[in-house]
């Protein structure tokens, strides 16, 4: 099965590229910047990566990501996740930056967004490995300051693909954000948003009915509800899940208990991803052995999963059916 899975040509739809920050490329990092991190080794800081719930993961992850400076950081964290991709067979992927975790600490927009897409144009050539661009609002800061991500992203546009919504989602739901994703739709940007992570159903319509989104990031919950379910499917909308997350951050007890092979027979479309793969564990072919093991799926299931990474990517139909 191990063989199986590092085999299957996969493309991976929900992926932070700050969540793919190593404990040694942190450490390595902060020298270069001469940054004094609160922990003395790599070995201390692992130990650190403890989560109760998602807030508790997001207070490292952003400190994590303050050793993130010049654009030379940003090209190695990139191209580091993309030469990952290729040893695991990911032939596509679509990459979620955070623009206020940086702007915020005074990091230049074109710094963040010059360093990652220079690495995303040379695996391409390098690793043949393709990538396009999430620009992901902050939930728990404004919509105001989502406006000025929008312009401050308006000169790099032609590399940006969609705009996301992540952050602490319980009491910052998604119409909340009605305004500035109507203006990123008008941009040209697709709109997408995590939903049902540990937010209720009721966030997950208002993703769908006011946020207008073209794919679910996590959607978990939405299996309270089966009219949302039923939803879900009329509109052919996949999930993009991630199961070494969920454990991680208490979402879901234990994989043993992971609700994917459910939604799978429900008729729910869904991909297996790793959110943010150094901090919960494991990289993409990770989630796959050990939800495999977990659900007992056979290949058939595996199988259908990678499709539907490559189905319900954002890459044309031209581009999907090279990889189908
Ligand atoms: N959920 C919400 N926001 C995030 C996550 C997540 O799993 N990872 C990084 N930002
Ligand atoms: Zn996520």
């Amino acid at each position: 099965m191990i063989n199986y899975i590092n085999k299957l040509p996969k493309a991976e739809l929900h992926l932070h590229i700050e969540g793919t920050l190593e404990p040694e490329l942190l450490f390595a990092l902060a020298e270069r910047n001469n940054i004094k991190l609160k922990y003395d080794s790599v070995e201390q800081l692992k130990l650190a990566y403890q989560f109760d719930c998602l807030q508790d993961f997001l207070d490292i992850y952003y400190q994590g990501a303050s050793v993130l400076i010049t654009e030379q950081d940003f090209y190695d964290l990139t191209y580091s996740y993309l030469q990952k991709c290729a040893e695991q067979n990911i032939r596509h992927t679509e990459i979620m930056f955070d623009p206020q975790t940086h702007t915020e600490r005074g990091i230049a927009f074109s710094t963040v967004i010059n360093g990652i897409s220079k690495a995303c144009i040379d695996a391409k050539e390098k690793l043949n490995v393709s990538s396009l661009l999430i620009m992901s609002y902050l939930r728990h800061l404004s919509e105001e300051d989502a406006f000025k991500t929008l312009e401050q992203s308006l000169p790099f546009k032609h590399l940006i693909t969609a705009v996301g919504l992540d952050s602490s989602e319980k009491g910052n739901p998604p119409s909340k954000f009605k305004n500035v994703f109507e203006a990123s739709v008008k941009e040209g940007y697709i709109p997408l948003a995590h939903a049902g992570e540990e937010g209720p159903p009721e966030y997950i319509w208002e993703a769908l009915d006011v946020l207008k989104i073209k794919r679910i990031d996590h959607g978990n919950n939405c299996l309270q509800d089966q009219l949302l379910i039923d939803e879900i499917i009329k509109r052919d909308m996949a999930l993009t899940v991630c199961p070494l997350s969920n454990t991680a951050l208490q979402v879901v007890g234990d994989l043993t208990n992971h609700p994917l092979k459910k939604m799978m027979e429900l008729g729910l479309k869904v991909t297996l991803n790793s959110d943010d793969p150094a901090y919960f564990g494991g990289q993409l072919n990770q989630n796959f052995i050990e939800v495999q093991k977990a659900l007992n799926l056979t290949k058939e299931d595996l199988f259908e999963l990678a499709k539907n990474s490559f189905q319900y990517s954002l890459l044309s139909d031209n581009e999907k059916q090279t990889n189908l």
